[in-house]
């Protein structure tokens, strides 16, 4: 836990983060995140396309503090699906409402998705609302519900370890939602603290979306959970179309291979950009072996 603490304390570190900056690739953070450009984001869902996983992409960023800064971050995440719709490969957008001036303006974050979901609805995409810490949860579903009268191309994410999570996912009945877990720090006045508590709702919220008959993906690494969902969707007769499962890029790509081969649908969810020290730092946090990731980094050339 004061492995967690520590890191999650560090994505936040602005002090850490310039200094981190300089070690970027050196720190491992090459391993999960596919290079600083839309292009080089591209050749890496190609190359995992090929074998025979889709994906999703997200051009880092968060906590955006400025109106210039949030549209050009729209601006981005056009680029992306139009780089997307020219390639041809297999992959969708994801986003956060913080990188789109969620903390600068609510409106502005509002107009910048209409402009985003208008250019994935002209290429037939897919776009993904990640969920942020607690305190933006309520603006964030808000949105969504806005977003959602006229455009049917979004979902969003849904956190586990809230207890209010199957509410949520009762809510959004209908609506592509990922489930997880969740990766911030949150109080033991809204959220489990214990990870028994955060598996046993895991599982409840993914019962309930499916059996709803809403799309579902599965976004765990958790090899235990993936077997209950196999489980769970062949004793209920829930097709594979009805749902898929998701991994970050780098992480067990083993087993993303492997359930692949099985006939899922398995998407990698793939960040890219230049602002990756808040992602890879939760991602040290989340799983203390992560770290190993960032002392090869060190090590190698
Ligand atoms: P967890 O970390 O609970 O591990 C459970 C077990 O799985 C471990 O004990 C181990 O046995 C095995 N395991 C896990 N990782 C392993 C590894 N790398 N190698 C070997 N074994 C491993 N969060 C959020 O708050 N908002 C969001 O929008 C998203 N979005 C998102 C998208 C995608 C595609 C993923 C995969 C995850 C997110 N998350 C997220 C993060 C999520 O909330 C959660 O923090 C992490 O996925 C970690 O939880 P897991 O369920 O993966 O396993």
């Amino acid at each position: 836990m004061i492995t967690r603490n520590f890191f999650l304390f560090l994505s936040q570190n602005n002090f850490v983060k310039k200094r981190a900056m300089k070690w970027g690739p050196k720190l491992g953070a090459k391993q999960v995140i596919a290079g600083e450009t839309i292009q080089e984001a591209m050749e890496t869902v190609e190359k995992l396309n090929k074998q025979g996983l889709v994906c999703t992409v997200d051009h880092l960023g968060e906590f955006v503090y400025s109106r210039e800064e949030a549209i050009e971050s729209a601006d981005h995440c056009i680029r992306a699906l139009d780089a997307i719709a020219e390639t041809g490969v297999n992959c969708n957008l994801s986003l956060k409402l913080t990188s789109l001036g969620l903390d600068v303006d609510r409106n502005l974050c509002r107009d910048n998705m209409l402009r985003i979901l208008e250019t994935a609805k002209k290429h037939n995409n897919f776009v993904r609302i990640d969920m942020e810490d607690y305190s933006h949860l309520e603006e964030t579903l808000d949105i969504l519900q806005e977003l959602r009268q006229s455009f049917d191309n979004v979902g969003t994410v849904i956190q586990s370890y809230l207890f209010r999570a199957e509410e949520d996912v009762r809510n959004l009945k209908g609506i592509n939602l990922r489930l997880v877990k969740g990766a911030y720090k949150e109080s033991p006045e809204v959220a489990y603290q214990k990870q028994e508590d955060v598996d046993r709702n895991y599982l409840n919220i993914i019962k309930v979306h499916l059996l709803n008959g809403s799309y579902t993906a599965i976004a765990s690494h958790d090899h235990r959970i993936i077997e209950e969902v196999k489980t769970f969707t062949k004793e209920n007769g829930i097709s594979k179309d009805q749902f898929e499962f998701q991994m970050l890029y780098g992480f067990r790509t083993e087993l993303q291979k492997q359930i692949a081969d099985e006939g899922f649908t398995m998407r990698i969810y793939v960040p890219f950009g230049e602002d990756w020290y808040g992602y890879f730092m939760r991602r040290l946090a989340e799983r203390p072996q992560n770290v190993r990731f960032a002392l090869q980094g060190l090590f190698s050339k």
